[in-house]
């Protein structure tokens, strides 16, 4: 792999940036001096530094963050700040994409990866991959209603798939599902006659937001997903 190209992937910069860097004698191969950009490296073998540190070369990458309220889950956006801008300097943000939406307003567990394959398979209903949402509720909540969102409830011509409820408190709860229709948490609580007061996502698949404050990013392994 050319030395520009390993630079670029290991996020220290845009092309320009780091041809400019290696220009300048920063970048070292095996312990000296490369000016080369076009320098033949084995990401396997070859030891690149830069400001001291040895780069290390993942084809593939995977961040967890506990997302905060505000935040649009897309890479660009006209009007709002996108879930992006909550990604620390040190993530590496090359073609790195969200797993899945949460609305703006909610909050907790989001994936960023640049893996497309794994992304596929963790979003399709068909892998059934559980995700858990603590909702705060508008009304209080009865039996008869859980019994519902369990069975399916009718979201606008969709029945939902078989769901779980943990009632936590009269009016607070933890629903599991495995789809991921657009809106599909409110609008399953709407379809009892309630209202989503506050939601997140505390658990995706395997992942789960333990020991994280809002905002944290962490970087994780496939392994740590990887369940299917
Ligand atoms: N369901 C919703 O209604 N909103 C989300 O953000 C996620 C699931």
């Amino acid at each position: 792999m050319r030395l520009d190209k390993f630079l670029v992937e290991c996020g220290i910069g845009s092309r320009r940036e780091v041809k400019d860097l290696v220009s300048r004698g920063q970048i070292s191969v095996n312990k000296k001096i490369c000016k080369n950009v076009q320098e033949n490296i084995n990401p396997d073998k070859d030891t690149v530094t830069y400001n001291s540190i040895d780069l290390i070369y993942k084809e593939f990458r995977y961040y967890v963050l506990y997302k905060i309220d505000g935040y649009v889950t897309a890479t660009e956006d006209k009007k709002d700040s996108t879930v992006m801008e909550l990604l620390p300097e040190w993530v590496v943000k090359k073609d790195l994409f969200p797993v899945g939406r949460l609305d703006k307003d909610t909050e907790g567990l989001l994936l960023f990866t640049n893996d497309g394959k794994l992304a596929h398979e963790l979003t399709s209903p068909k892998k059934h991959v559980d995700k858990v949402y603590y909702a705060k509720l508008e009304e209080t909540i009865s039996s008869d209603d859980i019994q519902k969102l369990e069975k399916g409830v009718d979201i606008g011509g969709h029945i939902t798939m078989p769901a779980k409820v943990e009632a936590l408190s009269s009016n607070e709860i933890n629903l599991t599902i495995r789809e991921g229709k657009f809106h599909q948490v409110k609008k399953m609580l709407i379809a009892v006659n309630n209202k989503v007061t506050y939601l997140k996502r505390i658990k995706f698949g395997k992942l789960s937001l333990d020991n994280m404050k809002p905002g944290d990013v962490i970087e994780i392994n496939k392994d740590d997903i990887y369940f299917l």
